[in-house]
């Protein structure tokens, strides 16, 4: 039944928390939000309602929902002003630093989310972030391919309008593909939430100084961009189409993940937790199928994937470290093939965290939790006498 872990009376000065948002296992690979396994969320819900289970605790009722997403429409302009910032940024610009940037710069334009102490407060904020955040997130995309922005549809649910404001093209219809959105949805929901992962720490102990959550969100969207983190969604794709460039020799680059003197890693294998199959991985494998059979998409990346899962599963190297495909070994190729550009794929990873973000930052405040203040180990030098520069 993968049973609950106690921990030690002595965590409270590790930099660990008691939450009751998300559940890991990582030797049985089971993930649950709320009780509910990832599986069923996957399949059954919109991200919109994982999107309330994961914030407030319960799977939404129709009313519930509807007024959620009323007060969400209500608030999804953009500030004008904030293009401005935008603008500063050279095409070329990474969009996960674009993406933290604009979400600092929410600050200067929604003044009152920042001191937020009551629920009411707290909820008006979380409203304004779920509103604009996706938003930033079409605008780093639209500022690449020289596009202009676009602040959606309102006619349409939230997953469907993200891809408008994302791909609708100036001079055309846009009609939102349902597999697209199914797939969209089923991947941001997966993303959700993942424990105390390094990004969700970053947005708790920036939040328990009370920054704010967009100064504790901008801050976790930093974490997040790192090749070991999120970033590896990215770097995924960028190695399997080194592989592909280089014949499709994947024993070649499995020697190389194994060799200490080789910086090569196989990225989106591993985990912290996960000593079993990442379960994320398992559903997003078997999306990648599904979904590029009904786009008609053939993607010879997929195939380099399935070789390289297929050996390091059978080689004891990552046997014995317990190493198995992690959520980013997959996803990239189902992004590729919404039509996503690799540059942008850790911001969607970004835009499916967000409610996991916001869930735990709003936990840690309404539990009042003291700042976070990890303690250490000091392995420096006992005390010594000042020493004149003539002496050194
Ligand atoms: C995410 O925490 C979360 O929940 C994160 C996340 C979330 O949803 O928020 O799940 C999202 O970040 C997934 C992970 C994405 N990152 C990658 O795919 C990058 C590649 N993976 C590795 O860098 C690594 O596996 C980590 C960072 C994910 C985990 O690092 P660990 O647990 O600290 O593992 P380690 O570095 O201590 O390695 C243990 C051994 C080492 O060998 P030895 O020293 O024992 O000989 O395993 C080897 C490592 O060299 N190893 C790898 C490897 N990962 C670990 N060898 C080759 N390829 C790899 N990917």
């Amino acid at each position: 039944t993968g049973g609950l872990i106690t921990l030690d009376p002595g965590y409270k000065n590790t930099g660990s928390c008691e939450s009751a948002i998300t559940f890991l296992n990582g030797e049985e690979g089971i993930l649950r939000y709320r009780g509910y396994a990832i599986e069923e969320l996957a399949d059954n819900a919109s991200f919109l309602e994982v999107a309330y289970l994961l914030i407030f605790g319960e799977l939404p009722t129709q009313q519930q929902l509807d007024k959620l997403y009323a007060d969400i429409k209500r608030e999804s302009n953009v500030d004008e002003e904030m293009k401005k910032i935008l603008d500063g940024f050279p095409k070329s610009a990474h969009p996960m630093g674009v993406l933290s940037s604009l979400t600092s710069a929410l600050i200067a334009f929604n003044p009152s989310a920042v001191n937020v102490d009551s629920e009411e407060d707290m909820y008006n904020a979380i409203i304004k972030l779920l509103a604009k955040f996706p938003v930033l997130v079409a605008w780093t995309l639209r500022k690449r391919q020289g596009q202009p922005l676009d602040y959606g549809d309102s006619s349409l649910g939230y997953v469907e309008n993200i891809l408008k404001m994302m791909f609708k093209k100036p001079s055309e219809n846009y009609e939102v593909d349902p597999v697209v959105a199914s797939a969209l949805n089923k991947l941001l929901i997966l993303h959700a939430d993942h424990e105390q992962n390094c990004s969700t720490s970053t947005v708790r102990i920036v939040g328990s100084s009370h920054a704010g959550l967009f100064a504790s969100i901008s801050a976790g969207i930093s974490a997040l961009w790192g090749p070991l983190h999120g970033g590896a969604n990215q770097a995924v794709i960028e190695m399997l189409e080194g592989i592909k460039q280089d014949g499709g020799d994947t024993k070649k680059y499995m020697k190389k993940a194994k060799d200490k003197n080789d910086p090569f890693r196989l990225m989106g294998f591993g985990h912290r937790v996960y000593k079993n199959f990442d379960p994320r991985a398992k559903i997003i494998k078997k999306s990648a199928d599904e979904v590029l059979g009904k786009l008609g998409v053939q993607d010879p990346v997929l195939d380099i994937a399935k070789g390289l899962e297929k050996e390091a599963l059978e080689d004891s190297y990552f046997v014995d470290r317990k190493l198995y495909p992690n959520v980013d070994f997959y996803s990239g190729i189902i992004y590729r093939a919404l039509g996503i550009p690799t540059e942008m794929f850790t911001v969607m990873f970004a835009l499916g965290r967000l409610p996991g973000w916001i869930a735990q930052w709003r936990e840690m405040r309404l539990k009042k939790e003291p700042i976070g203040r990890p303690r250490q180990v000091y392995t420096g030098e006992n005390l010594r006498s000042f020493k004149p520069m003539s002496n050194r």
